[in-house]
């Protein structure tokens, strides 16, 4: 039998890559096995985050600001533009070029850390017994075109990561129905957008092509925005985003049907305005389709060697990230928890430690949640909503960032900072944020919560002045009505 290397890990996202880079960096012999291919047909690592997800996205998020700012926002600081442009291709060929530096500088990364990297479909084969060393050898096949690889492993990490979920009635061809690698690319602003679905990706991708110009309508299918976040901040997000950006929201979305024509794209719907025989339309030039991921398993041979997934397709998991076989792991979208790049990449690092014999441990409980529309959101922790369902009893401290003099300064006032702490022990059990650079600040509040912060810890920390930061300050604060600015 030929060698087994340490590890295989399959997929070369945020989850696969960084656990790889780890694993070598722990003196594990590892290859990485990657499948994705960029629009000129040449491999690509990164997989979605870095393809088609977080950074192409926040690239055009940052253009479309600028844009913005520009056009609206300039002008009571007594700066006059005249003549303002967009030019889409410059803004998309700007994505690209940032997408294709990191991309690259993965394929650095593993020339540095010495990971192999292999580009195909991988498909796990088997396993057989190392007579020398008593353990079991996984085999996996990589599929390149015809070229056909057989790898060896002790340790697999499963890395596979999501794809976009289909809606029957609106078949994606990235032309005119977009799913999020077509809504990144699109060579021009749409008069007329429509969006399925008032998720995650609805909102930052309706966010970037309405400040372009494009008419946006979101359609959900919830009663209630913004589900996963704290009501109170999805309430405050709904407000600006109907009055400030200038999004139209509709939720109780039933869609009947999507028509495509020469003329455009109709979607039939009712939603919670009307009742469901009064079937509305909405005519649109371009639609996306933003209704969720779903785990990457296709192709994966889970069946060939009893891999067990759960109910949904996802790959079972306990807290470690081990299934049901013996030192194969799964990491990152394909595995329960939220689907976000950060938290792959914690459980990839996890994972190649306990590989290593270390306490590999990541901690689901504090992961930041992020979201990039204008103002953005960011939470970490509990909801209230969570805590009353759960019987915890807990205080409140809010801060706005009107009352905040970094943020006048700004002219980005709207939103705010809330604190939940517990009760009695003033334990600080959820933070949530809406307002300017939230997606940094939150931050404070993710190492607050690893380090058992209290609300007490927070208030007794000195915030520099003036700073966004003493919004939280303030929040802390408020816990005990003590905030000083209001
Ligand atoms: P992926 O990044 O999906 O990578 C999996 C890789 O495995 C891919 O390259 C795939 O081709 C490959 N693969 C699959 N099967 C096989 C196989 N059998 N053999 C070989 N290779 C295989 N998250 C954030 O935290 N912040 C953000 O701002 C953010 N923005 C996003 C914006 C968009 C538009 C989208 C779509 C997602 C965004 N996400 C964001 C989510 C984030 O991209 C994912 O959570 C993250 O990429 C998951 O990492 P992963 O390693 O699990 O999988
Ligand atoms: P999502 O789960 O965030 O939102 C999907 C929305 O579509 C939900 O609100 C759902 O109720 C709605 N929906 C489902 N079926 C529908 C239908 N038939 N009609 C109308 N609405 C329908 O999923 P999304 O936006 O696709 O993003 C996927 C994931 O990618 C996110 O959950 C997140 O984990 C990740 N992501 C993270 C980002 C970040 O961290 N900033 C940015 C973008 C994506």
């Amino acid at each position: 039998m030929a060698q087994p290397i340490d590890v295989a890990v399959i997929g070369a996202g945020p989850g696969g890559y960084v656990a790889a880079i780890r694993c070598a960096q722990l003196g594990l012999n590892t290859v990485c096995i990657d499948d994705w291919k960029n629009p000129g047909g040449k491999p690509s690592l990164g997989g979605t985050c870095l393809n088609v997800g977080c950074i192409p996205s926040k690239a055009l998020l940052e253009s479309s600001e600028n844009y913005e700012r520009a056009g609206r926002k300039f002008a009571a600081h007594g700066i006059t533009v005249e003549g303002l442009s967009m030019n889409v291709p410059v803004m998309i060929s700007r994505k690209d070029k940032i997408v294709s530096n990191f991309t690259g500088g993965v394929a650095m990364l593993f020339r540095k850390n010495k990971v192999t990297s292999i580009h195909g479909h991988a498909t796990l084969l088997g396993s057989e017994n190392d007579e020398n060393q008593g353990s079991l050898i996984w085999r996996i096949d990589v599929k390149d075109g015809e070229k056909v690889d057989t790898v060896l492993a002790k340790n697999i990490i499963i890395a596979t990561g999501s794809a976009p979920r289909a809606l029957p009635f609106a078949t994606v061809d990235n032309e005119r129905i977009l799913d999020n690698t077509g809504a990144l690319a699109l060579a021009d602003t749409p008069n007329r957008l429509g969006v399925i679905g008032g998720g995650v990706i609805g909102l930052e991708m309706g966010s970037l092509w309405r400040r372009l110009g494009a008419e946006v309508t979101i359609l959900e299918a919830l009663p209630q925005f913004l589900m996963a976040a704290d009501e109170q901040i999805a309430k405050e997000a709904r407000k600006l985003f109907t009055r400030e950006s200038g999004l139209v929201i509709k939720t109780a979305v039933k869609i009947s049907g999507v028509k495509t024509t020469a003329e455009g794209i109709t979607v039939e719907y009712t939603d919670a305005a009307a009742d469901e025989s009064n079937v509305q339309k909405l005519e649109v030039d371009k639609l996306i389709i933003a209704v969720g991921r779903v785990p990457n398993t296709v192709g994966l041979g889970a069946e060939n060697v009893g891999l067990r997934l759960d109910d949904r397709g996802y790959i079972e998991v306990d807290a470690y990230c081990r299934t049901n076989l013996a030192n194969i792991y799964a990491v990152g979208d394909v595995v329960r928890g939220p689907m976000l790049a950060h938290k792959a990449s914690e459980e990839g690092v996890a994972v190649a430690e306990t590989i290593a014999g270390q306490a590999g441990h990541a901690n689901l409980d504090t992961v930041p949640w992020v979201i990039y529309t204008s103002p953005e959101i960011a939470w970490v922790g509990k909801t209230e909503q969570e805590l009353k369902t759960a019987g915890v009893q807990y205080k409140a401290g809010q801060f706005p960032f009107m009352a905040n003099g970094r943020a006048r300064a700004l002219g980005e006032t709207g939103g705010f900072v809330k604190m939940l702490a517990d009760a009695v022990t003033d334990r600080i059990l959820g933070v949530h944020m809406i307002g300017p650079y939230v997606s940094e600040l939150i931050s404070e509040a993710v190492v607050a919560m690893e380090f058992g912060a209290t609300s007490e810890d927070i208030a007794r920390i000195i915030h520099a002045h003036p700073s966004l930061s003493e919004v939280v300050h303030e929040a802390a604060l408020g816990v005990d009505k003590r905030a000083i600015h209001i």
